[in-house]
């Protein structure tokens, strides 16, 4: 039997994600190198600080803090991205890729920023850029929809894809605590980015959004065309009564299409969704996207979402497509035919205004606790052609109440025009709040 081809690989980063690379590749390296028919050799590690302690050992002679030493060396077959962030992430990716190497990245904001731009110089200079773990960590939702749905058009994707606002919303929950004090805990257990706006303002889980708008529609879509809310106006009333109502609260990502319509809805916000729906059940870290697909109908995957060794899974099963692709098997992903034809299911296709969306709503507004409050509201809402489906009302004891309804079918647009008379009455003290109604429409 032929030697094995010894496949070099430099690792740019060795933090939680890098670490995991590397110790996972060592744990089931046999069977790995069994399955790929090839020998896995990292060759070098790149760091921005070489005395930080690291959890893992490696021969100093392939440590070093010199990126050069992985993106502009011949050796190396696959360059890892594992660094983070849109600044040298983005000038080393487009070096490596440039000279026509295999990237492979973690890394959802530089691809949500600069995807477009990365993918180009990839393809014409002949490299490739994979990038399943920069969605739901350990979920296999990139190769999923590109490889094993392929025979499917999308008209609906949604889910959980940011595990620290999911933690939080599952323990206000289960434990009825307040956002502050479960954001302490999630603080203390490491569980919140550094930029604390990447989880809690949905920002994080919109950069994924984009990359499988663009995965499943063939679209670059800009994180300023899209509603990205976070989860930092829910209460833990507005959890209660959404349950009284057979609802949970989830952050969520939607992706949906209307073919006949050739409109493209991508969206990330907080809502109320049925019990009923597997994705409402999808609880503490975990992430879960649901998929419908014209041919297989609804797939849901759920696991975890982050973490080291769920994250390094992703990035070795592209390694083991870069390797099988080095060892000549045609390109995972696409040929150029089909290229064009991918780019084609964009053809014409339009971004839905937000202000143009359908749906129910659940509106909070906090109001003086006296007689006719009620009945303004109503007024004022009718005028801007929203009917309410149910009403919850809770004393206060400072004399103040809070009113919790849920609409019928209402747009968005009045609905923001409601909450900006409604902010404007005496009578309220607050601005409203709103959360949208989550119903799947496949
Ligand atoms: N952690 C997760 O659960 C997870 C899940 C999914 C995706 N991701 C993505 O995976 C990527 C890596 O995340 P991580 O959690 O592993 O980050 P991390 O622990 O902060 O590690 C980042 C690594 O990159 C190195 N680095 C940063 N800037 C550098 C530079 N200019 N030159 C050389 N090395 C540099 C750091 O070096 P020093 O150690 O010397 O500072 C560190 O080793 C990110 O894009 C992240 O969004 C992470």
């Amino acid at each position: 039997m032929a030697d094995k081809r010894t496949i070099r690989i430099g690792l740019l980063g060795f933090g939680v994600v890098g670490q995991g690379v590397w110790k996972n590749i060592e744990k089931n390296r046999q069977a790995l190198e069994y399955r790929l028919g090839a020998v896995l050799d990292i060759t070098q590690v790149v760091v921005k600080n070489l005395n930080r302690e690291r959890g893992v050992q490696i021969p100093g002679e392939i440590y070093s803090d010199d990126p050069a030493r992985v993106v502009d060396n011949p050796e190396i077959d696959i360059v890892c991205e594992l660094m983070g962030g849109t600044g040298a992430a983005l000038e080393l990716t487009r070096r490596a890729l440039s000279q026509g190497k295999i990237v492979v990245t973690a890394n959802k904001a530089l691809i949500c920023e600069h995807g477009e731009e990365l993918f180009k110089i990839a393809h014409e200079n002949g490299g490739h850029y994979f990038y399943e773990a920069s969605v739901a960590g350990g979920i296999p939702i990139i190769k999923t929809i590109r490889e094993a749905l392929v025979a499917n058009r999308f008209s609906m994707i949604f889910g959980i894809l940011n595990g620290t606002s999911n933690y939080i919303l599952t323990r206000m929950e289960r434990e009825g605590l307040s956002f502050d004090a479960t954001l302490g805990d999630a603080r203390e257990l490491g569980y919140v980015e550094a930029d604390e706006a990447l989880d809690l303002d949905g920002v994080d889980a919109a950069h994924k959004a984009v990359i499988l708008a663009f995965l499943a529609h063939g679209k670059w879509v800009k994180l300023n065309e899209i509603i990205c809310e976070g989860i930092r106006e829910i209460t833990g009333d507005d959890i209660r009564i959404a349950g009284e109502l057979g609802y949970k609260i989830k952050l969520l990502a939607v992706i949906a299409r209307d073919f006949k319509a050739n409109q493209l809805s991508v969206r990330l916000h907080p809502a109320l969704i049925s019990k009923s729906e597997v994705i409402a059940g999808v609880d503490e870290v975990y992430n879960g996207v649901s998929v419908t697909g014209d041919v297989v109908g609804t797939t849901v995957l759920i696991g975890r979402g982050a973490g080291q060794d769920a994250t390094s899974s992703s990035v070795i099963s592209d390694i083991a497509d870069a390797v099988f692709m080095l060892q000549g098997a045609p390109k995972a992903a696409i040929s150029e035919e089909d290229e064009a034809v991918y780019a084609r299911l964009a053809d014409g296709l339009e971004l839905t205004a937000p202000e143009d969306l359908e749906g129910r709503y659940y509106l909070r507004i906090h109001v003086q606790d006296q007689e006719g409050v009620l009945a303004a509201l109503t007024d004022l809402l009718t005028k801007h052609h929203i009917s309410f489906a149910t009403v919850n009302q809770k004393e206060l004891s400072d004399g103040t109440a809070r009113i919790m309804l849920t609409t019928h079918q209402s747009r968005e647009s009045n609905i923001r025009a409601a909450k900006e008379a409604l902010a404007g009455l005496n009578i309220v003290l607050s601005p409203p709040v709103s959360f949208r109604i989550f119903e799947p429409e496949v």
